[in-house]
């Protein structure tokens, strides 16, 4: 099916969802991020159920959306292939935090830009669940670096296939 092949020609973009209840700050990586509305401002997140993250959104209401920087891909890589059930990755990575301004979930202090939301609907679709959580926050960390992007499942600053 031709649209297989299609889809993974989407670039997505690469960041850290952040989340937080009853203390335990975890995140992991998620590609299936956009804006959806300009008024209000929405952002939505695909996440599958079984993620650990998805009961903690669930639980608080709230999550972080860090966008990553191209000299990021190891962070993108083992926060994807880890669940904070297991492990703590941001004591693992030394990832550094500091308190959100509007939402009780920190927010990383090296990646592109934070962006900090309050869930306003959560929709099943399909496998995932898509959060829509209202921008009430954020900050922009390095303005002067690229972002992570990812095109047929691999990592690059702008067009991997055109690099094979
Ligand atoms: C580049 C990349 C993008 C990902 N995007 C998503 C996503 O958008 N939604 C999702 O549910 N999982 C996504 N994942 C998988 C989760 O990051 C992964 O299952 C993670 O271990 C879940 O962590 P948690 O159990 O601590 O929440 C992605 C993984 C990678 C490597």
């Amino acid at each position: 099916m031709q649209g297989k092949r299609a889809i993974r020609l989407l670039p997505w973009p690469v960041t850290l969802i952040g989340a937080c209840h009853e203390g335990k700050h975890n995140v992991m990586t998620a590609s299936w991020v956009c804006q959806v509305s300009f008024r209000p401002l929405l952002v939505m997140l695909s996440i599958a159920p079984e993620r650990y993250t998805y009961g903690l959104i669930e639980k608080s209401g709230e999550f972080v959306v860090s966008i990553l920087t191209e000299d990021q891909a190891e962070v993108a890589d083992f926060c994807g292939s880890r669940s904070g059930r297991n492990v703590d990755k941001i004591s693992a990575l030394g990832l550094k935090t500091r308190p959100g301004q509007a939402v009780k979930v920190p927010v990383l202090e090296d990646c592109l830009a934070n962006i900090e939301c309050r869930v306003m609907a959560a929709h099943p679709a399909g496998d995932h669940v898509l959060f829509v959580g209202e921008v009430v926050g954020g900050s922009v960390v390095r303005p002067d670096v690229s972002p992570l992007l990812m095109l047929d499942w691999k990592p690059g600053k702008f067009n991997p296939i055109a690099e094979k």
